[in-house]
C-alpha cells in the first residue's frame, strides 16, 4: 500500500506519517529531508543555491541515507555524516525552498524517492508525493492548517528537538514568517508546486488533535487493507 501525505510546513504531517507508518509496519519517507540534506550540502560546500546546474550535481553527489530506532527517532545520514540536527537549522529553512524549486534538482531526487514504494508499503511525506512522486498512490492525505497554527506546532517542535541555542527557531514571529514565505514558494513555484492531487482527502488539522487527525487516516488504511484482504 502507498499513502502519499502532503500539505505544508508545520501541518503535522511529519509526526503523523512517521506513527501511521510504525504502527501498520510500513516504510516511511521523508521526501521534505532530502531537500534539506541536498540544502546543507549547498551550504556546507560553498555552493551558490540560486545556481540550479550546481546545486543539481551536488543532489547528484549525494548519498542521503535514514535510519529509525524502534520509538521512530529519525537519524539523517549525508555522505556517512551524521546531519540529523542541522538540516532543521534557521540557517537550512531559510533556502531550502529555493533549493527545491529547481526542477532539474526535483527530478535528480525522484527516482531515489520512486524506489521507496517498489518493494514494500510505505508512507510517504512531503510537497508533491500524491501529484507527481506517487500519482498512483492508494491513499491520498493533504494536511493544512493556519499558518498562525503552524508556527506555533513548529515551536514546540523545535523545543522537543533541543534546538533551544537558536533562537530564530522559537520566535513566533520569526518563525511565522518563515513559513508563509516557504508557502508562498512552495505553492507558486513552477515544478510540482504544493497543492492537493485532484483525489486528494484534504483534512484541516487547525482544529484537531494529533489523536483525532491520526485515528482518522487509520481508519482510511484499515478501509483499504480490509478491501485487499
Ligand atoms: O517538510 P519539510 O519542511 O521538511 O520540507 C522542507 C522543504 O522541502 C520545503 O520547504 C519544501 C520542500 N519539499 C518539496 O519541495 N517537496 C517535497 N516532496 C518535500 C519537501
Amino acid at each position: 500500500m502507498i499513502v502519499a501525505i502532503d500539505g505544508p510546513a508545520g501541518s503535522g504531517k511529519s509526526s503523523i506519517s512517521l506513527q501511521l507508518a510504525l504502527k501498520y509496519g510500513f516504510v516511511y519517507l521523508d521526501s521534505g529531508a532530502m531537500y534539506r540534506s541536498v540544502t546543507l550540502a549547498c551550504l556546507k560546500n560553498g555552493v551558490d543555491v540560486y545556481n540550479e546546474a550546481e546545486v543539481t550535481r551536488v543532489a547528484k553527489e549525494s548519498q542521503i541515507e535514514f535510519l529509525y530506532d524502534q520509538d521512530g527517532k529519525q537519524t539523517v545520514l549525508l555522505n556517512g555524516e551524521d546531519v540529523t540536527g542541522d538540516i532543521r537549522s534557521s540557517a537550512v529553512n531559510a533556502v531550502v525552498s529555493v533549493v527545491s524549486a529547481h526542477p532539474s534538482v526535483r527530478t535528480a531526487l525522484l527516482d531515489a524517492q520512486r524506489a521507496y514504494g517498489q518493494k514494500t508499503s510505505v508512507v510517504a511525506e512531503g510537497r508533491d508525493t500524491a501529484t507527481t512522486v506517487f500519482p498512483n498512490a492508494d491513499l491520498k492525505i493533504f494536511l493544512d492548517a493556519s499558518p498562525e497554527t503552524r508556527a506555533l506546532r513548529r515551536i514546540e517542535q523545535n523545543k522537543q528537538k533541543g534546538m533551544l541555542d537558536d533562537p530564530d527557531a522559537l520566535d513566533f514571529e520569526k518563525v511565522l514568517e518563515s513559513i508563509r514565505k516557504r508557502d508562498e514558494i512552495d505553492s507558486s513555484r513552477a515544478a510540482s508546486p504544493l497543492k492537493p492531487a485532484e483525489d486528494s482527502i484534504i483534512i484541516d488539522t487547525s482544529p484537531l488533535t494529533f489523536d483525532e487527525v491520526f485515528s482518522l487516516i487509520s481508519r482510511y488504511i484499515d478501509a483499504f487493507l480490509v478491501q485487499q484482504n
